[in-house]
Order: C-alpha cells, then sequence, then structure tokens
C-alpha cells in the first residue's frame, strides 16, 4: 500500500540549509567556545573555503545561529560592489538601533560630532541641522561597545567574498581589526572560494587576515554522510536497507552538495514505500549523477565559449590532480599567451583556480568526470 511521507525533505538548492548538517561539529564548535571566551580567541575571525557546493553557506548559516543562540548580534551580508555603503547606511545604523532602542540616534549623532571634534551638549543640536554620517569605523565601534556593556558582541557574517571586492572589503576588515585591538566583542567569519580567500590573504593592506583561522571544506568522511541521509528518512517513518544506504553513500564521494542530490532522487524513486531497497537505490543514483551534471556542471559551463570549453575538455583529458597550464597550451596546440588569456578567463568564471606557478586545477567537485563523459 502506498502511503503519503510528506514533502520530499532534501535541499539539492545552493544556500539552502540541508535537514541535517553532516560534519560540522568542530567547526560550530570551535566559533561557539570562541564567543564565550576572551577577545583574542581565534574562532573570533574565520575564514571558510572550499569548492562550489562544498557547503560554506550553510555552514556560515550554522554560525550566524550559534552566534544569534549565544545573544550575539548578527550583520549578515553577500559581499557586493556596495558592501561599505550598505553597511554605514543601513545594515549598522539598523543593528545600533536594536542594541540600544532608546538612544541610538542620539548616540549615533554624538559619535559622528565627537568626530569632527564638536562635544558637548550643543551635539544633536548640531548634527541635526547639518547630519554627519559617521564612518563604518564608528559605527561598528560604537556597536561593539554598546554590546560589551551587555556581556553580548557583533557577528558580522559575510558570504562571497571575490577578488574584484577587496577594496569594499579593505574598510570593513580594518574596522573590525581596530575593534579586535581594543578587546571588543568583534568576530567575523568569511566565505568564498579558495582563489578568492587566498587572493585577500595576499592583499598588501590586509596582511594581518593572516592570522585568523581557516576552515577549508572538502570531502565528507563516510561516516558522517549515512546519518545525513538515513535521518531525514527515518524522521518520517521510513528505513533504508543497509546496501541501499552504502550504495547511496558511496555516490556521493564525500561531496556535500551530492548528499542533498542523492538524498532527494532516493526519496522521489521510493515513492510510497516505507522501506528503501537496493534497486530503488541504484535507479536513484543514476538519476543523481545525471542531477548533479544539470544543477552544478552545466550551470557552471553555460556562459562559456566553444574555445572556453576546448581549453577545459583538454585539461581534463591530462592526468593529475593540477596541471601545467604549459601542458594544456601544448595539447590544444596553441600559444602560451593564448593558453594564458583562456586560464584568467576561467579562473575569472571561477571554473578553474590556480594552483601554484604555472598549475591550475577543477575548482568544481567531479567537473573532470563530467567533461570525460561529455566531451570524450
Ligand atoms: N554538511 C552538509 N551536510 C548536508 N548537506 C550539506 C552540507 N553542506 C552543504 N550541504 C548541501 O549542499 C548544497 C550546497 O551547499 P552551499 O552551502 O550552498 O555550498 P557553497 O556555498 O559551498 O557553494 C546545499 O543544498 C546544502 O544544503
Ligand atoms: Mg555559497
Amino acid at each position: 500500500m502506498a502511503v503519503d511521507f510528506g514533502p520530499n525533505p532534501f535541499t539539492p538548492t545552493f544556500g539552502v540549509d540541508p535537514p541535517l548538517l553532516a560534519g560540522r561539529d568542530y567547526e560550530i564548535g570551535l566559533v561557539r567556545r570562541a564567543l564565550g571566551a576572551a577577545p583574542g580567541h581565534p574562532g573570533r575571525t574565520v575564514f571558510i573555503t572550499g569548492p562550489r557546493g562544498t557547503g560554506k553557506t550553510v555552514l556560515l548559516n550554522a554560525l550566524e545561529a550559534v552566534a544569534r543562540q549565544t545573544g550575539w548580534q548578527v550583520i549578515s551580508e553577500t559581499v557586493q560592489p556596495n558592501l561599505a555603503e550598505i553597511l554605514t547606511t543601513a545594515s549598522l545604523p539598523l543593528a545600533l538601533a536594536a542594541a540600544d532602542p532608546d538612544g541610538a540616534d542620539s548616540r549615533v549623532t554624538g559619535v559622528s560630532a565627537s568626530v569632527l571634534g564638536i562635544g558637548g551638549s550643543v551635539t544633536r543640536q548640531v548634527s541635526e541641522r547639518y547630519p554627519v554620517q559617521p564612518g563604518l569605523r564608528q559605527q561598528l565601534e560604537l556597536l561593539a561597545h554598546l554590546l560589551k556593556n551587555r556581556h553580548s558582541g557583533v557577528f558580522v557574517a559575510l558570504d562571497e567574498v571575490h577578488r574584484s571586492e577587496i577594496t569594499e572589503l579593505t574598510p570593513l576588515f580594518h574596522a573590525i581589526q581596530h575593534c579586535l585591538r581594543q578587546g571588543l566583542p568583534v568576530a567575523f567569519a568569511a566565505a568564498g572560494l579558495p582563489s578568492a580567500i587566498a587572493d585577500l590573504l595576499n592583499a598588501d593592506v590586509l596582511t594581518y587576515l593572516r592570522r585568523a583561522e581557516r576552515f577549508t571544506l572538502g570531502a565528507l568522511p563516510a561516516p558522517v554522510i549515512g546519518p545525513a541521509i538515513l535521518e531525514p528518512f527515518a524522521r518520517a517513518g521510513r528505513s533504508i536497507e543497509e546496501p541501499a544506504l552504502d550504495l547511496a553513500v558511496g555516490a556521493v564521494q564525500g561531496y556535500p552538495f551530492l548528499i542533498q542530490v542523492v538524498g532527494f532522487e532516493l526519496w522521489e524513486a521510493a515513492a510510497g514505500s516505507q522501506s528503501v531497497g537496493v534497486e530503488v537505490a541504484q535507479t536513484a543514483v543514476g538519476r543523481a549523477q545525471r542531477t548533479a551534471g544539470r544543477l552544478v556542471h552545466e550551470p557552471a559551463l553555460r556562459d562559456l565559449s566553444a574555445a572556453d570549453r576546448a581549453f577545459l575538455s583538454a585539461v581534463a583529458r591530462l592526468s593529475g590532480e593540477t596541471v601545467r597550464v604549459s601542458e594544456v597550451a601544448a595539447a590544444l596546440g596553441a600559444t602560451r599567451d593564448h593558453a594564458s588569456k583562456y586560464r584568467a578567463r576561467l579562473i575569472a568564471a571561477q571554473v578553474i583556480e590556480a594552483a601554484g606557478r604555472g598549475q591550475i586545477r577543477f575548482a568544481i567537485p567531479f567537473l573532470r568526470e563530467y567533461l570525460l563523459r561529455e566531451d570524450p
């Protein structure tokens, strides 16, 4: 008899929290302890890196949740060209109003006025007639002071850090560093692709960031993947036979995004049955491979030219974790200049990344396998 087990609980969509977050206990625990510890704790300054689909955004979401549970105020932003403006005109003023509902306005104007060297009782009147916009650093510092008095702090979460936005990020990191040096309760977690984070850490103006903690997300071990697939079934009163679960876990190959794709296809293929057997799992795994191609690889390649694609296929056919650009040029019968141009284009498109001098590698898990399948 077919039973309705409710909606499919899996989330094969970027940025959407999974029904069960597999294997991030260390990262979450470290940040939780950091927020409860003294300001110097390394878990207060964190970079999250890893290829597309390894779970940077959902880990960031989990860290924000930890910060909120700990009573910290969260400022959550996706890095974009007007980030500094958004922070000073919207996010920080809102956070200040929330931190100090009675006096936010007068305190903000007080700070802005003292920046201009105007003090005393005229502060408020003057700044109302000549409104000044306090800078990012002044606002963050004031917020941190207000929250420190309440034994709380401000947690800044930044997603999609990108090399082109370094100038936009610099004033924010300077402001955070300024607060940290004073022992103020400020913490941040910033997520981006490995090449983007590497560029940020190599920026001359941001050398102090190199001391920050780094969470490098990659393949998850099989023991944490099993429960991430099984649990959502169990919650609905369903079970998965052991060989079927083994098959599903094997198909995930440690790639976090595939947990959701395989889980989703398993749920669909199982239809109304209470227990999932190995044949259903085989069907689901086959569909999951095609779905992964459609959701991860095709979109990543969609906007590329035929020449870009030929370059990538040449990279796929060369063996090794990393490949020399000169080898790719040779394989294509192209000049090094020509190959370097494509290398730069494809790094900007976040399909490949630099891996040391003259070397590159794929930035997306299983892209090589996909290309070998599609362009043999
Ligand atoms: N640790 C995990 N356990 C289970 N599912 C995960 C995990 N990490 C990521 N996912 C799932 O993988 C997909 C991609 O995650 P996302 O955070 O968007 O990746 P990224 O930001 O690194 O590109 C989402 O559907 C998410 O729910
Ligand atoms: Mg993301």
